[in-house]
């Protein structure tokens, strides 16, 4: 999501002490050992990948470099080629659900419900026939208003609440490609539309908990649909993990509000974007102070079994989550890495107590629901330690307002004040490479440093961080490791900038608030940003153009810009088919303005991309990357 930096979450009011007080020589363990052949086993595509195409031996990055751009298109590198699939409003190939979208938009709620969502974000290719054909599974993080209603926000009703709540959730599509094109299988027997509004499970140590209980649900496990769905994941099992991230602004809240609630955002005024509590009583949380609770999980869904219930996983943690990326450690435990996007929030990881066991999801339906969260605490000399999130340890205590375990997770930015966790700079994807390294994008936070609040520290060097860095780690012993190793992989920024502190360090092409964050086949590192509407193009940002994609040498650590998008959107997600030759990215939000809700009597003010059409609007959209030749992508 692309952020005002004025408007982005900072809630952290805790009295965490800075890093510096915190390093402490004693504490540091080494146990580094090598990394066993269950994590090559999961990262499938990165064994025996050496740079050059799978199975090639080329160079890593062999590509020409693209040029900042302005231009309201997609510019890729020479030699490569771009098409445009599952716009939002398309059909998603639901059985007997083929209705077009219209281009005034004035399709109604209910076929909203049967068409691709809007604000396109975390993405995965689960192959069903190799390389040419699958399942792709994507997130729709938010809805521009603006653009999704033929008027957009001037009058608001209840049917237009269903309509922005249907464009949310997550889409199933089943793809095919012939000669190189690629299309979306219509109807498909995979194909699904999960909403705000679709049925979901609470599973793990907090369901059922009294915070959870409302007056709809009784039970306090079984919550209506999935919101702001952000970045996204897999498991070794082969399901989707996708994140909820910035719920708290679809509830309003009181004059009053209690700490708890002060603590996650919510205030009066705080749903005044999105108005559904108007229409929808269930996002007034005056009247139901325990739904807003029922959001911020990680949630699970076996894309290859259409009628399953998404499960929310509380185990994981409640967080504004960005992004949950899974390891395997050396015993076949699963390890979920996950990071919350706000500013001050924190890095967490998640290990499971049981292996995980051949069979896909039915064997491991509650694998995620057994385990350890831990919260991640950097030093200064480059080690770090995690700390688990468990109840009865240190201060998670009863006296200290934590009842029980699932208070703990329900209340986890709470818990990790009390043990003293990092304060990060807006913690978004995480990816993983061949040699147990995870990076982190830590995007911007134009706060630190800044008046009553947090200074720098070692891990967030940098006071009016306009540009974001990336931190990476690596965990000693296996990816459960109780302790780490960090550094900072590069820190973002513009080197002809006046300001010393946002030209950065990077070797190669400039950018700036890094998000999106994936490791190919190959071991590309491939960054994808999201300088916010507000602040493209201006500023420190004057000269970074509209957000881009990079590819980066994990090694070398240089970095070319691969991809530029079209005017007023972020990129976003990233995947690939197993040969590696066809990529899937998404374009978000073309055409935001600064307002973040567009005006509907000018619906192509920014942007007309992709369809270019005279009566038309821009849409998100997935962008299918192939080489001419049919190569390798980034060779
Ligand atoms: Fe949805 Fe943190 O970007
Ligand atoms: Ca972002
Ligand atoms: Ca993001």
């Amino acid at each position: 999501m692309a952020k005002d930096f004025s408007t982005m979450e900072d809630s952290n009011r805790s009295s965490n002490p800075s890093i510096h007080e915190l390093s402490d020589p004693a504490r540091r363990v080494l146990l580094r050992g090598g990394l066993g052949a269950t994590v090559a086993g999961f990262l499938a595509p990165l064994a025996g990948c050496a740079t050059g195409g799978i199975g090639g031996s080329g160079p890593l990055l062999g590509f020409k470099s693209v040029p900042v751009s302005t231009a309201d298109t997609v510019v890729v590198p020479e030699g490569y080629s771009v098409q445009v699939i599952a716009p939002w409003g398309e059909p998603a190939g639901l059985s007997g659900e083929n209705t077009a979208f219209k281009w005034d938009a004035s399709n109604s709620a209910a076929e909203q419900e049967t068409q691709i969502g809007m604000h396109h974000d975390g993405i995965h290719y689960f192959e069903q026939n190799g390389s040419t054909s699958g399942l792709l599974v994507m997130n729709h993080e938010y809805v521009d208003d603006g653009l999704l209603h033929a008027d957009g926000m001037k009058t608001w009703n209840a049917a237009k609440v269903r309509k922005a709540q249907a464009a949310h959730g997550v889409s199933v599509i089943e793809v095919e490609q012939k000669g190189g094109r690629w299309t979306v299988v219509r109807p498909s027997p995979w194909a699904r539309r999960i909403t705000a509004s679709t049925p979901m499970t609470l599973t793990g140590p907090a369901a059922g908990h009294a915070l959870l209980r409302t007056a709809a649900d009784a039970s306090g496990q079984r919550v209506l649909g999935t919101l702001n769905n952000c970045a996204s994941g897999i498991t070794p099992w082969g399901t989707y993990l996708t994140c909820e991230e910035n719920f708290i602004f679809y509830f309003n809240g009181g004059d009053t509000p209690s700490s708890h609630e002060q603590r996650w955002g919510l205030r009066k005024g705080s749903a005044g974007g999105y108005r559904w509590h108007e229409h929808d009583e269930r996002f007034d949380a005056v009247k139901h102070p325990n739904e807003p609770n029922r959001f911020g999980w990680v949630v699970e869904i076996d894309p290859f079994n259409p009628s399953m219930t998404p499960v929310k996983r509380t185990a994981l943690g409640r967080a504004a989550h960005e992004g949950a990326t899974a390891a395997v450690t050396k015993d076949g435990r699963a390890v979920v890495y996950m990071g919350e996007d706000a500013r001050f929030e924190y890095i967490y990881k998640f290990v499971s107590r049981d292996k995980i066991r051949p069979g896909g999801f039915a064997a491991n339906a509650e694998l995620l629901d057994h385990g350890t969260l831990y919260v991640a605490k950097f030093e200064a000399d480059g080690r770090a330690r995690w700390i688990a999130l468990t109840h009865g340890q240190g201060p998670l205590t009863s006296a200290n307002g934590f009842a029980d375990q699932g208070e703990v997770l329900i209340k986890t930015r709470q818990a990790s004040d009390a043990l003293g966790a990092t304060k990060m700079d807006r913690p978004e994807w995480i990816a993983i490479d061949a040699q147990g390294w995870v990076y982190c994008t830590l995007t911007n936070n134009s706060n630190r440093g800044g008046d009553k609040q947090p200074g720098t520290d070692a891990a967030n060097p940098r006071a009016n961080n306009t540009m974001g860095h990336i931190i990476r780690w690596r965990d000693d012993g296996d990816f459960d490791g109780a302790t780490f190793e960090w550094n900072h992989f590069v820190l973002a920024g513009d080197p002809a900038n006046e300001r010393a502190e946002a030209q950065g360090n990077g070797k190669g092409d400039a950018f700036g608030c890094p998000d999106g964050l994936w490791v190919d086949g190959r071991g590309v590192l491939w960054i994808q940003t999201d300088m916010s509407t507000s602040a493209m193009g201006r500023g420190d940002l004057a000269r970074l153009g509209n957000n881009a994609m990079l590819a980066a040498d994990p090694k070398s650590g240089e970095i070319r810009r691969f991809l530029t998008g079209p005017a007023g959107c972020e990129i976003t997600g990233a995947t690939a088919t197993p040969d590696g030759r066809t990529m899937f990215i998404n374009i978000q939000h073309p055409g935001e303005t600064p307002s973040e809700r567009s005006d509907p009597d000018q619906p192509r003010r920014i942007s007309n991309w992709p369809d270019f059409r005279a009566n038309g609007r821009p849409r998100s959209a997935t962008v299918v990357i192939r080489k001419i030749d049919g190569g390798v992508i980034g060779t």
